[in-house]
C-alpha cells in the first residue's frame, strides 16, 4: 500500500480549526499536514468526514486512533479495525497509529491510554497482534508511547528498553511523544534524555509536542496548556540525536485560535531549524 509522504510541521485537527483551516493563510506559519483522531470519521456521510474530505484537498492527513487497545487481554476488535481500514482506503494516510497501551478489558471500555507491564510476557503478547493489526490495515503500524502515573510491581524492564525491543521485533514504528516521556520521567523518576537515547531514529514515524499540568509531585498529561521550556529542550535534545521527524502539537483542551496554535507551531519550527543546522554539521 502506498502512502503519502509527510515531513515537516503538522497539528492536530479539531473541530475548532475546521474552518480556519479551510481559508488562506500564511505560508510560512500554515500547518504542512494534519491528523486527525481516527474515531471521529468513522460513521459514513457525517458531517465530520464531509469537512475531513474538504481539509484533505488542501492537506495531507495521518490517522490517530485511540481505541485499539492493542495490549489489551481481549481479542482485537475487528469491526473496528475494518471500519479503521476503510477510513484509511479512503484519505490516504501517511500512516495510522495508536497508543501502546491497554484501554479495558472483558469487553469494558475504560476510556483511559493504560500503561502496559514491561515483561517478555506483554512483549510475546504483543507481537502477534500487531501483525494482525499491520495484515488487517495493510500498513505498518505506528505506536505512541504513552504518560503514566503507575508502575507495576511485574516489570522486567524500563519503559525505553520495552519499546526498543517492540519495535525491533514487531516491525511496528514509534510516534515519539517527547511531552509523554517528559511527564513519565518526572513521575517516575527516570532520565527523559537517556530514553530519548535508546530510540533508533530509523524506528521513529512522527513526534508529538503537547502542554501538562505540573502539580510538583505528579505532572498530568492535560493537553490544555502551552508547550513548556522542559518540553522545548527535550525536543532540541531529540532532534540532535534522531534528526528531522515530522512534528506535530496536540491541543485537546482549552483550544485557543487556530494563530495562537500556529505561532507555537512556528516555534517548534524554529528550534528544529536551528538545532538541525547543527546536526547537519555534527552528521
Ligand atoms: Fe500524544
Amino acid at each position: 500500500m502506498s502512502s503519502i509522504p509527510i515531513e515537516g510541521f503538522g497539528l492536530g485537527l479539531r473541530v475548532e480549526h475546521y474552518q480556519a483551516l479551510g481559508e488562506a493563510l500564511d505560508p510560512a506559519l500554515r500547518p504542512q499536514w494534519l491528523e486527525i483522531i481516527s474515531e471521529n470519521y468513522l460513521v459514513p456521510g457525517g458531517k465530520p468526514l464531509h469537512h475531513l474530505e474538504r481539509l484533505r484537498r488542501d492537506y495531507p492527513v495521518v490517522m490517530h486512533g485511540v481505541s485499539l487497545s492493542i495490549g489489551s487481554a481481549d481479542p482485537l476488535d475487528l469491526a473496528y479495525l475494518h471500519e479503521l481500514r476503510a477510513l484509511a482506503d479512503r484519505v490516504e494516510p501517511g500512516w495510522v497509529s495508536d497508543h501502546l497501551c491497554w484501554g479495558g478489558v472483558d469487553h469494558r471500555r475504560l476510556h483511559d491510554l493504560l500503561p502496559l507491564p514491561y515483561t517478555e510476557t506483554t512483549l510475546r503478547h504483543l507481537l502477534p497482534r500487531i501483525a494482525q493489526v499491520q495484515e488487517l490495515l495493510g500498513r505498518p503500524l505506528v505506536l505512541e508511547n504513552v504518560s503514566s502515573y503507575v508502575r507495576y510491581a511485574q516489570d522486567e524492564m524500563g519503559e525505553a528498553e520495552f519499546i526498543a525491543a517492540l519495535l525491533q521485533r514487531s516491525g511496528a514504528e514509534l510516534l515519539l511523544d517527547v511531552n509523554n516521556v517528559y511527564v513519565s520521567s518526572r513521575n517516575h523518576g527516570f532520565d527523559a534524555r537517556a530514553f530519548i537515547d535508546a530510540m533508533s531514529a530509523a524506528r521513529v514515524r512522527q513526534i508529538h509536542l503537547a502542554g501538562h499540568e505540573d502539580l510538583g509531585e505528579l505532572v498530568i498529561d492535560t493537553h490544555d496548556h502551552p508547550v513548556c521550556d522542559a518540553v522545548w529542550d527535550l525536543y532540541a535534545y531529540t532532534l540532535q540525536r534522531l534528526g528531522p521527524v515530522p512534528t506535530m502539537i496536540e491541543r485537546d483542551d482549552d483550544i485557543p485560535p487556530l494563530p495562537v496554535l500556529l505561532q507555537e507551531l512556528d516555534q517548534a519550527r524554529q528550534l528544529a531549524r536551528r538545532t538541525l543546522a547543527g546536526w547537519r554539521e555534527a552528521a
